[in-house]
């Protein structure tokens, strides 16, 4: 488990970990940090050098809290006033059952939302309230739609799911930092996922973990759930 703990060291020195997924699934690796890390200049590293979705990854017990389903569920509720909406019912994800999607949000003191210190307060101040247990101040800091996209995490975890946002959350709640994530996918210049052999030359020259999913969710289920 020798990366996994350098991913846990990282993790909760606020850096970025690199994670890949898995060959049978999306086959790609995501930039992820503790929320209650971030920074504008991680903001910056994330649509500079990884170039994917911005994304924030909470704990399905702090979605219930907030209030928040998934998205795919609202959508559902919103057909029976439009139509068109069950017409895109997503049943056809080629890599997994379901996406994690929730809603979008800015905080209320953001202009546009979109700039590096705009999402870096967003995720900031949404951390802070989940941190400090100030659920019911969501609709009061924040607004949406917004600029940053809030993933519910499946409950159980890696148990359930496998994706990003749930290994994510899982290397969280081990590392002790608060288990919310923001993550970013790696895209290369050829316009597909970063290849592996790239992202590994990525993590050597920015000295960043790079670490296999399967690895967070082996030491998930058979060290830290067994503790
Ligand atoms: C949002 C995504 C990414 O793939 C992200 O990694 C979260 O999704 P998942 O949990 O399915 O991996 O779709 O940009
Ligand atoms: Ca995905
Ligand atoms: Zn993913």
């Amino acid at each position: 488990y020798g990366n996994v703990k350098k991913a846990i060291e990282a993790l909760k020195k606020g850096e970025i970990v690199l994670i890949y997924d898995d060959d049978k699934r999306e086959a790609e690796t995501d930039m992820v940090i503790a929320s209650e890390f971030i920074t504008p200049e991680t903001i910056r590293t994330f649509r500079k050098n990884a170039g994917g979705l911005i994304c924030t990854c909470i704990m399905p017990e702090d979605c219930d809290k907030l209030g928040i389903p998934f998205m795919v569920d609202i959508l559902g509720l919103a057909s029976e006033k439009y139509p068109v909406l069950n017409k895109l019912y997503p049943d056809d994800i080629p890599y997994d059952e379901k996406s994690s999607f929730s809603i979008t949000v800015n905080h209320r003191k953001t202009f546009t939302g979109i700039p590096d210190n705009d999402r870096s307060y967003t995720v900031e101040k949404l951390a802070n309230m989940c941190k400090e247990n100030r659920f019911e101040e969501f609709g009061s800091e924040f607004r949406s739609p917004g600029h940053v996209h809030l993933l519910r995490g499946t409950e159980g975890l890696v148990q359930r799911r496998q994706g990003h946002t749930e290994i994510s959350l899982a290397l969280s709640k081990i590392a002790g930092t608060y288990p919310m994530t923001t993550i970013c996918e790696m895209m290369g210049d050829n316009g597909g996922a970063l290849s592996k052999e790239l992202t590994a030359k990525y993590a050597e020259e920015n000295k960043l973990v790079n670490v296999a999913g399967a690895d967070i969710i082996n030491y998930y289920l058979n060290v830290f759930c067994k503790k």
